[in-house]
């Protein structure tokens, strides 16, 4: 019989579908063995009283993006820090291609800056600028050497792409298997929108969501559906804000399409009346979608529940708000068009979404695990090596307090931020421990994962990222012959 490295014991083991207790065995940073009595090992983890639950995987995570114009304020050192003080400890972040420069040299260099990486990480791959050498010849490249997603937008100058240039990426990404997750509202609708706010002198940052409501969303999200379906490629729409957009996802997935959703902690918490708080503190929560109704809240609850939206992330992308560097990047305060996007989020997901889901009741512990764990890691090809506790996993899981009660702080984010929105915020609910591959990384304080301790993981083909095989008439368009 091997000999265990450690034994966690005396937990509750939280899958994507039950709740059990038994001990969990690691070998080597993987788990050995599920059961009772395992045998004599050095080091036990008493996990006596609490969950023992997956590590977080987190698909949607901007770390160290550079050239932005304002500064992102977490590097990968200090965000997968705040990752692993949240119970995450697999990240997807986002190797960025800049206009007219090449997507291989940006995520080259991503490499070497993910080598900083406390958790284990993976990359989409941003395109802004879909030339034939990106399409044909570097994408290729790129996702068989694992970075098997591709982030378009609709929207935002200087990195969205119109219609047809969004059909070439998808044709790219469907001859070479990859998904495609989309950043979806009408970049005219709010463009013009924009304009009409600014002249007419209401610029405070109430008025963001005005200029992207959510009709601007729904009808991105549409278009889209309709573009992948027609070159049958498979496609995540991120951060969903509301009902509206959720229901184009339901009506796509009845006609039996891969698309798939994602929610984040600040659409199910956050409303548009957050933007509305005195002077410029409003700008600590501008960030695209903006937040919506209570009612889209409840409406989302409800999809979660459904499974219509299976993923809930951060879309931690962090930007200091008292800095010239930052929120007040163009002046203090400065209009709400020029004020840069983005909020963070890591640290807080799992206590924020376990505290409104499972302590109030909205959802059971499964749902939390298969939202924040197992369907994002199945999404974008790391499972079973991540997002389960089975023999042959990744030994990476959250020593869990159901029942602990933590008022939230920006110095508990661990990040490099000077805000969090969840200041004062009280949990019921909270990592007590977080383990990568068998070690502890955060010990309830103090992240104790080392810079350097991540690795990255590469993503084959997996079953999710495959085409359907259906085009609207017979005709393969994508490759160019009759079906
Ligand atoms: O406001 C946001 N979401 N900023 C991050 C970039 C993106 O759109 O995902
Ligand atoms: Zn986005
Ligand atoms: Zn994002």
């Amino acid at each position: 019989m091997t000999t265990l490295d450690t034994i966690v014991r005396g937990g509750k083991i939280v899958s994507a579908t039950e709740v059990y207790e038994a001990d969990i065995g690691i070998k080597d940073g993987v788990v050995a063995a599920i059961g009772r009595d395992l045998g004599p090992c050095e080091k036990i983890v008493d996990a006596t009283g609490l969950l023992v639950l997956p590590g977080g995987v987190d698909t949607h995570v901007h770390l160290e993006q550079t050239g932005l114009g304002p500064e992102m304020c977490d590097t990968w050192e200090s965000g997968t820090a705040s990752a692993a003080a949240g119970g995450t400890t697999t990240v997807v972040c986002f190797a960025w291609q800049s206009k007219g420069g090449s997507l291989a040299a940006i995520t080259a260099d991503y490499h070497i800056k993910a080598r900083q990486a406390r958790v284990d990480y993976s990359f989409h791959l941003t395109v802004t600028d879909p030339t034939s050498e990106v399409l044909d010849v570097e994408l290729p490249r790129l996702i068989a050497e694992g970075c098997r997603s591709v982030k378009v937008f609709m929207t935002y100058d200087g990195v969205r792409l119109d219609d047809r240039q969004a059909l070439r990426v998808l044709a790219a990404a469907r001859r070479n298997e990859a998904l495609v997750c989309v950043h979806a509202e009408n970049h005219d609708l709010i463009a013009w929108l924009t304009e009409q706010l600014v002249s007419a002198d209401l610029t405070t940052p109430k008025f963001h969501a005005y200029a992207k409501p959510m009709i601007a969303e729904r009808e991105a999200v549409y278009r889209i559906i309709s573009l992948a379906e027609a070159l049958d490629v498979p496609i995540q729409i991120f951060h969903v804000s509301g009902a509206q957009s959720a229901e184009e996802i339901a009506r796509a997935q009845a006609r039996g399409l891969k698309v798939w959703g994602e929610t984040c902690v600040h659409y199910l918490t956050l409303t548009a009346d957050d933007l509305d708080r005195p002077g410029f503190e409003g700008a600590k929560f501008i960030f695209g979608p903006p937040a919506r109704t209570k009612a889209d809240q409840e409406a989302l609850w409800g999809y979660l529940k459904r499974g219509v939206i299976e993923v809930v992330s951060s879309d931690h992308s962090p930007t200091r708000f008292d800095d010239p560097k930052g929120k007040k990047f163009a002046g203090d305060p400065a209009p709400f068009n020029k004020v840069p996007n983005g909020i963070p989020g890591l640290a807080a997901r799992l206590p924020v979404l376990f505290t409104e889901g499972v302590s109030k009741g909205r959802i059971d512990l499964p749902t939390f695990v298969r939202l924040t764990s197992t369907n994002p890691a199945k999404l974008f090809g790391l499972f079973p090596q991540k997002g389960s506790l089975a023999v042959g996993s990744d030994a990476d899981f959250i020593l869990w307090d159901a029942e602990k009660s933590v008022i939230l702080t920006n110095e508990l984010m661990h990040h490099g931020g000077d805000y969090t929105p969840y200041e004062g915020y009280r949990t019921r609910g909270y990592p007590v421990a977080t383990y990568l591959r068998g070690k502890a990384i955060f010990d309830g304080r103090t992240v104790t994962g080392p810079a350097g301790g991540g690795r990255f993981i590469a993503r084959p083909p997996y079953p999710m990222s495959a085409p359907l095989e259906r085009f609207p008439t017979p005709f393969n368009a994508v490759d160019g012959h009759l079906v």
